[in-house]
């Protein structure tokens, strides 16, 4: 992962530099570094963990230098240390670095076979040391840098300065994503538009292979053979106002509130409020005339397609193809031709996902994207994209992008019904309303859940292990309670098909674990009570999510019982995640981590 920006500027650059970092730390923070060129000198400071270390550095340490990068670090080759941090510098040449180089330990064994000196155990040191070498033999810069971007395999977005050339930056990008901006008198480089939204909001997306020189007054951009290509400039949506968390402790909490708002402006994309029904979007994928549907996603994005399987098939009666996208990407499975393929993905940058949209992509599949980044390479590489539309998401953790990820896809699976001609009109009214209620029935349960949450979450804060299960939808539920848990509290946690609790987990219930069950009264309940019974009678603490008939219908002690409106069967899942999502945020309170960046781990992973 990792974020990087750099700016050809006529000030100093170095505040500039981090306020741009502050943008990208959501895609690490496990150290971060600017470097600056002054009197024709690199210097620069890092440190290591959050930016803010590396501010209370600049404001001891001050950088004065009018061009500059910077680098915030989600770290892979190497520990998390200050001498791991970029910029890293080999002679006059500095780099900073997003991605993986794959053959780094081939080529860093020829280089100190040749007698270089490596000051760092990253990857990334490689490239700037071949790049110093081939200047030293004579090569000009833009040669040394384009001949060592065809020895490097694996995935980078890159940028360069040089002591003795202080006023041009060169960037290059295979893989991770580069946007370089346009200003006045200046020009600017880095991981997204969202980074350089303070300084300009006319930009240019590099391609795979691309690679770009910046100087004060003018960007020239190559292919990977060396040929000039024009990138279109465009106008980029991201606002360079800096969210902040209103009056809430943690941007998670604010987006776990945010809910009912943001899933309102998603319905209005979707459903047409008047008709009740939902709108055709123009551009939208066919689902009439395909065979199977094909979705890859990861993490939290993942669990919402596994949600949508269940709807596709059940209401489209089409069949749903679903893997992880690290997996997916490499299982060469056949595709059928007359299939269509989704992608989920917050970020819309996510390594192993676009991979996968990519290989559906060269077997002839429609492409389809939801995404809630409009301007990112998953929605620009697809054919049809579907926005999610929650708002910028901050916190590490997913909560609201999750229940907007599956909104749209509930209005998607409707909407491929009423094509596939397998839902009535009425039936789809109905379900349409069901949809238009939600925010409503959320902010209701927001309103009422938290007090006895809180409870939960202080018994739940001295557990090691917590088992969650659901049936039908409440099954990717449960996968995507136990993800948000150990997440952010690091309690492990594992969420299970109820049904298979007897064919292992059942091994692991003692008077110690807690067994979260998320059970509405649907169709499953009956038989997730009988795992739930299976459960009392060896002693395991139940805490049962449901709503009034099912807390009705069920006579075991519990823990807690969570009691939640009766809702229809196509927005359980969205309403169900608001005990899941609070559960694991007040218990991460509690146990006092760093709830927003919890540790380990970046919001955007586009590294494989
Ligand atoms: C968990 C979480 C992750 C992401 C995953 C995919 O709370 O946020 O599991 O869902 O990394 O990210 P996107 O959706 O950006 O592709």
């Amino acid at each position: 992962m990792c974020g990087i920006v750099g700016i050809v500027g006529r000030e100093p650059v170095a505040g500039r530099l981090v306020d741009a970092l502050k943008r990208l730390e959501y895609r690490g923070y496990d150290s971060a570094g600017v470097a600056t060129i002054d009197h024709g000198k690199l210097d620069r400071r890092r440190a290591e963990g959050k930016l803010f270390n590396l501010e209370k550095v600049l404001d001891q340490n001050p950088l004065s230098g009018k061009i500059g990068i910077a680098h915030t670090r989600w770290a892979t080759h190497g520990a998390p240390t200050e001498s791991n941090a970029h910029p890293h510098f080999v002679g006059n040449v500095a780099i900073v670095h997003n991605g993986i180089i794959e053959n780094f330990a081939e080529l860093k064994e020829e280089l100190i076979a040749g007698g270089a000196v490596f000051s760092s155990q990253t990857d990334t040191e490689v490239v700037a040391q071949l790049v110093a070498r081939e200047i030293a033999s004579g090569k000009p810069k833009r040669d040394a840098v384009q001949s060592v971007l065809k020895r490097l395999t694996g995935a980078y977005a890159l940028a360069l300065i040089f002591a003795d050339e202080p006023d041009t930056i060169m960037a290059a990008r295979s893989g991770p994503p580069l946007a370089v901006g346009y200003g006045k008198g200046e020009m600017y480089m880095g991981s997204d538009a969202i980074a350089l939204s303070p300084f300009t909001n006319e930009i240019s997306y590099l391609h795979d292979g691309d690679w770009a020189i910046l100087t004060a007054g003018k960007v020239e951009i190559m292919d990977f053979d060396g040929n000039p290509v024009e990138r279109p400039k465009q106008i980029s949506a991201a606002t360079a106002y800096v969210v902040d968390k209103g009056n809430h402790r943690h941007f998670m909490e604010k987006e776990i509130y945010e809910q009912p708002e943001v899933i309102s402006h998603a319905l209005g994309h979707y459903v047409d409020f008047g008709s009740t029904k939902v709108r055709d979007l123009p551009g939208s994928i066919d689902f009439a005339a395909i065979d199977r549907l094909a979705i890859s996603a990861c993490g939290t994005a993942y669990l919402a397609g596994l949600v949508s399987k269940y709807w596709f098939e059940r209401l489209a009666r089409l069949p749903v193809e679903i893997d992880v996208a690290s997996e997916f990407r490499y299982r060469e499975m056949p595709l059928s031709k007359n299939g269509a393929a989704l992608f989920i993905s917050q970020s819309g940058e996510t390594a192993d996902t676009l991979a996968s949209l990519r290989y559906c992509k060269q077997e002839g599949l429609k492409i389809g994207a939801v995404v809630n980044v409009k301007e990112s390479t998953i929605a620009r590489e697809s054919d049809a994209v579907f926005p999610i539309l929650a708002g910028p998401e901050i916190g590490v953790a997913s909560t609201k992008a999750f229940t907007c990820q599956l909104t749209a896809l509930a209005a998607l699976a409707i909407g491929a019904a009423r094509q596939r001609g397998t839902m009535s009109e009425a039936d789809e009214i109905a379900a349409v309303k069901h949809l238009i209620e939600m925010p409503r029935i959320m902010s209701a349960v927001l309103n009422s859940i938290q007090p006895q949450v809180e409870t939960l979450a202080r018994e739940l804060s001295k557990c090691k292990d917590v088992l969650y299960l659901g049936r039908g939808t409440s099954y990717p539920l449960a996968m995507e309670g136990a993800l948000k848990l150990k997440e952010i509290s690091y309690i492990h946690a594992e969420g299970y098909a109820a049904g298979e609790l007897k064919h292992g987990p059942i091994a692991l219930i003692d008077e110690e674990m807690p067994v979260i069950v998320i059970a509405p009264h649907d169709r499953f309940f009956e038989k997730t009570v009988s795992n739930m019974q299976e459960v009392a009678a060896r002693g395991g603490r139940i805490v049962f999510i449901t709503d009034a008939k099912g807390a009705a219908a069920s006579t075991l002690e519990t823990m807690a019982t969570i009691v939640l409106p009766e809702v229809d069967e196509i927005i359980s899942p969205m309403i169900y995640s608001l005990p899941v999502q609070l559960i694991a945020y007040h218990t991460a309170v509690i146990m006092g981590t760093d709830v927003d960046q919890p540790r380990n781990l970046a919001k955007s992973v586009t590294v494989e």
